[in-house]
Parts: structure tokens; sequence; C-alpha cells
């Protein structure tokens, strides 16, 4: 340690708070094991990549990166504000969905507050609830993979502040409809922020229905990103629909140009080419259900999963991960979220997937020598 006691001099939270996991880069698993190349299936990104308008607007906005981007995001906001039927007060825009429920979280909850979320839902909710010095009410899933939405809502006090719901959810998959989400919606206290995080909507569509004009609540909060069905994490770009007034006090925490210039530009650009996304989208969604179907036959399928990754489940989870990383293929443990074992696979292409498929069975099938 060196002269100053650093620790002591963070507030109190910092020294809870255990930093987001995220999947293994391949560059680390290329040194770590000297291979050549990897297929990364550990962030459920999308294998497809951004549509083509999408690639040339950013080659486009690389040329005007000098300049500071619209710090208001005023003509992607106009865009999204016209697709959801909305204004653009309506609009948050953030540096990932991300960065939109951290803002969220600390400006609805702080020391003393509840935050509401399901005990294996998304684990950034119970980061930003503890970054805030608010405390994280995680409640069990029934079933171990779906939100128990009466217990949340019989989980609500006089100091819960806000309740975060990912429908569908990761890692486990689980989708609620849109009646049951309206149902535990009737129930909640008037003054709770509600964070419906949907950042795999696109993928369920079908089943959803428009959430932004089909649900109500007064603190409802849908949050959406560009970082999945429409290829562009690395930009990281997301947003959120809600009450004006909740975006205009959120907006007093968000740093002045938290979107860059060429997300705002690629987000742009990929909202007027919704065919080619939703034909990715039914692509990766075919490959969902042959992985799944596949995973079944072999009685190792984790659950249904209704975003672009799928749930393996094993007693020896651990060493297919290891027996997999040796191979080159990086999925995603589930340690962290109480499900020692599980594996959480994203959907790659057509050509990852297969290739996931024979090591698997060649792994398997070293397990029965
Ligand atoms: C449920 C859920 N919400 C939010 C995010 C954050 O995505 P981003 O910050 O890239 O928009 C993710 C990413 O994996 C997610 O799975």
């Amino acid at each position: 340690m060196g002269e100053v006691n650093w620790a002591e001099r963070a507030v109190p939270q910092a020294l809870k708070l255990f930093p987001y996991l995220p999947g293994k880069p391949i560059e680390t698993l290329l040194a770590e094991k000297g291979l050549k190349e990897a297929v990364k299936l550990a962030s459920n990104e999308n294998p497809y990549g951004p549509s083509p308008m999408a690639i040339r607007a950013i080659k486009k906005a690389a040329g005007q990166v000098h300049r500071y981007p619209d710090g208001d995001c005023g003509e992607l906001k106009a865009a999204l504000a016209a697709k959801h039927g909305k204004i653009t007060e309506n609009i948050l825009l953030g540096n990932g969905s991300n960065e939109v429920l951290e803002l969220l979280i600390r400006t609805f909850a702080g020391p003393g507050d509840e935050v509401i979320f399901s005990q294996r839902g998304f684990i950034v909710y119970a980061l930003a609830a503890q970054a805030a010095g608010a405390t994280g009410i995680p409640v069990p899933e029934g079933d171990g993979l779906s939100h128990d939405l009466n217990a949340m809502a019989d989980a609500v006090s006089e100091r819960t502040r806000v309740v975060c719901i990912a429908n569908p959810n990761n890692p486990t998959g689980s989708l609620h409809g849109m009646t049951a989400i309206q149902t535990f919606l009737d129930r909640l206290p008037r003054g709770v922020v509600v964070i419906m995080d949907e950042a795999y909507f696109e993928f369920v569509t079908d089943e959803l229905g428009d959430t932004v004009n089909g649900l109500s609540h007064p603190g409802l909060v849908i949050s959406r990103t560009f970082s999945k069905a429409y290829g562009l994490a690395g930009c990281r770009i997301g947003y959120a629909i809600s009450d004006a007034e909740i975006v205009s006090l959120v907006n007093r925490f968000r740093e002045p140009f938290n979107v860059n210039l060429i997300a705002q530009k690629a987000a742009l650009a990929a909202l007027d080419d919704i065919d080619w996304m939703m034909a990715r989208v039914a692509d990766c969604k075919q490959e969902r259900d042959r992985l799944e179907l596949t995973f079944d036959g072999w009685g190792v399928l984790g659950g249904r999963s209704f975003g672009n990754f799928v749930l393996l489940r094993h007693d020896k989870a651990t060493q297919i991960l290891q027996m997999l990383e040796d191979q080159g293929i990086i999925p995603r443990p589930l340690g962290p979220y109480g499900m020692p074992d599980y594996l959480r696979i994203s959907v790659g292409s057509e050509q990852e997937n297969e290739r996931l498929l024979k090591a698997l069975e060649s792994i398997f099938s070293s397990f029965q020598e």
C-alpha cells in the first residue's frame, strides 16, 4: 500500500462493490491458449454485424469526429419519438442502455431507498443500486428462471423507489407477456419507477406487442438498445422512453455529451434499415431454435430462451467451459448469478454454431469414455 489509504477515503459503498465481469475478450483467450483464432459467444452480440447503411454512416462520421456531437441527440430523439408515437421529451439517450439504467437508478434511489430486482435478473441492477448507496432487494425466481412478479410486488415497501424487470431476461432468457406485466404494474404504488429493460425486444416483437403504448403505469420506463438486434454494441448507444418529467430529472445526471457522434449517426442509419435488422433477427432465432433442439436432444438444455442466447445446463459446466475455451470458443459462465451448472452461449453465425455443436459433441463423448 502507498502512503495514503485510498480505500478509507472512497465512499463507503465503493468497498462493497464488485466490478461487472464482462465476457472474456477474444484477444485474452488467444494469448492464454496460444491460439490463432477464436469465437466469442459470451456477450450476446449480433454475429451478423450492423446494417450496411449504418456502416456507411459510421465511415462518413469518422471524418467529423473533431467536432463534439449534438449533446441533445436531437435528430435521433426525433426519429425515436416518431417511431414510438411519442414526443422528444419522452426520450432519454445513453452510452448503451447500461448508462440509461444506471442514471435512472442514481436519479431515484440513494441511501435508505430500496431497488427491487429478480435474483437472477440482469446483474447491472444490483451493481447500480449498490453504487448509488441504495439497498438492493433481490427476489428469488419461483422456478429458478423467470421473474416471480407476485413476489416482486409483495416485496415493495415504503422505501421502494425503483423496480427493475428484464423482459426477456438476461441470463435466464425468460419472458412475461404484456398481460402479466400489466397485472404486476397495477399492484404497484403510482410513485414507484419501473424499469422495463427490453434490451432483447426485437427478438420478441410477436410475443410482446407494443409495450411502449400498451403498458401503463405513471413511473414506467421502457429501455431499449442498439447493441443486440441492431448490431451496434461497440458504438455504445441505448435509450429509454418515459414520462417527460422523469426524463428531464435523469438528464440532470447525464454528462453533456454522453452519446458520441459515431453512435448517433450509426443509430439513425440503422433505424432507416429496419427490414435488414429484422431479417437478421429471424436468422438468429432460427439458429437459436436449432441449438436449443440439439441441446434438448442431448439433455443439456437449461431452459427456453427468448433472447439471442441459449442456456446449457450440466453438472460439469466448469469443465465444459474450459474444454470449449481450449478449442477457441468462449461461452459465459453463470457462477456470478448463482448458477454454477449453467453456461450462457450467445447464438453465433451458422458456421460458429456448427463449430460449437461439434466441440460440444466431442466433449460429451469424451465424458462417456
Ligand atoms: C438485459 C440487458 N439489459 C441491458 C444490457 C446493456 O446493454 P447495452 O449497454 O449494450 O445497451 C444488456 C447487455 O447485455 C442486457 O442483457
